[in-house]
């Protein structure tokens, strides 16, 4: 995966000006300048965080054509088994409120170079795909997307994904993935130059995730909108403490073993922004000079893990790890 901040602007205060039943328990939310200036531009993949209510920030991919610079537009599937975001925005954001918006960020680019790209929706997991495929089309790639959902009327955005024609292909189970889409079958032989985007629930991730684990390297992205419930790590640094050494200052925060790096840094006094605290979203990314880190994120990649981590959900393997803050 690719990392990218798309520019350099702070929080936006934007107006909702529509809000849009897509679908069974999903909302689409259009957000725009208040006073009709374009907004700042974003690639297929990129997402918000959005200030729900005081305290409560959460993350959505934006699913709108990339090339529409007079709009942002997100989708939210109502979760009553969640942390309570999505619940709140479905509750809280009406038609003419300002909701103040980060600036977009992408960690769920697409790569360069492919002769096709498959891409894989699970559900509400087709946010990000979405905006793929508009810039696909634009592109005159050769692509399909794959839409996973439960019955054609929990499938969103019908409309507008008719008008990309046959490259999109719904796939309903009822209830039950085994009377869905193969994944396993369809995955089984990659053919050249392909890359595969997939994104959506636990479960669905995990069958792309283990259907696509023997295509090439570089060729298999992925983005998980929930972190996914993983055995915590075994690493050194999970029972034993360490030293985290702000390299622009000297300072030497003590991170008890188990204790969180961000917020031991944050206790410290360090400026430190977080959002997401589960290793999603890349606020908290932050250089590292030296230490080995036992990386527990989900947008990071290899390349980028050499010298990045986010202290909200990893740490160091050994005594030292010098941050270049
Ligand atoms: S706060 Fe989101 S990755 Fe750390």
């Amino acid at each position: 995966m690719s990392t990218t901040t798309e520019h350099g602007a702070g929080p936006l205060e934007l107006l909702v000006r529509q809000v849009r039943a897509e679908a069974a328990g999903i909302n689409a939310y259009e957000l725009v300048e208040p006073d009709g200036r374009p907004l700042p531009p974003f690639t297929a993949g990129a997402h918000i965080d959005v200030h729900v209510a005081p305290g409560l920030v959460r993350q959505y991919s934006l699913c709108n054509d990339p090339a529409e610079r007079h709009r942002y537009v997100i989708a939210v599937l109502r979760d009553e088994g969640g942390r309570g975001g999505s619940r709140a925005v479905h509750e809280r954001i009406r038609v003419r409120d300002r909701v103040a918006v980060s600036a977009p960020r992408n960690h769920f680019a697409l790569a360069g170079g492919a002769r096709k790209v498959v891409l894989l929706a699970g559900g509400i997991g087709v946010t990000p795909l979405k905006a793929m495929a508009h810039s696909l089309q634009a592109a005159g790639a050769d692509f399909e997307l794959h839409y996973c959902a439960k019955a054609p009327e929990c499938a969103a955005f019908g409309d507008e994904l008719s008008a990309l024609g046959g490259h999109v292909h719904y796939h309903f189970d009822g209830g039950d993935p085994a009377n869905g889409l193969d994944i396993a079958g369809m995955l089984a032989r990659p053919a050249a130059d392909t890359h595969l985007y997939y994104c959506g629930p636990g479960g669905f991730m995990k069958a792309c995730g283990d259907a696509s684990a023997h295509w090439p390297a570089g060729t298999v992205h992925c983005e998980h909108f929930k972190a996914p419930t993983a055995p915590a790590s075994t690493a050194g640094s999970a029972t034993a403490g360490y030293i985290a050494q702000i390299a622009s200052t000297g300072l030497e925060v003590s991170v008890d073993a188990g204790q969180n790096l961000a917020e031991a840094l944050q206790a410290a006094g360090v400026a430190l922004e977080t959002s997401c605290q589960s290793g999603l979203c890349g606020t908290c990314k932050v250089r590292y000079l030296s230490g080995e880190v036992d990386h527990q994120d989900y947008i990071l990649d290899e390349a980028e893990r050499q010298s990045f981590l986010t202290p909200c959900v990893s740490r160091a393997c050994g005594e030292l790890l010098v941050l270049d803050l």
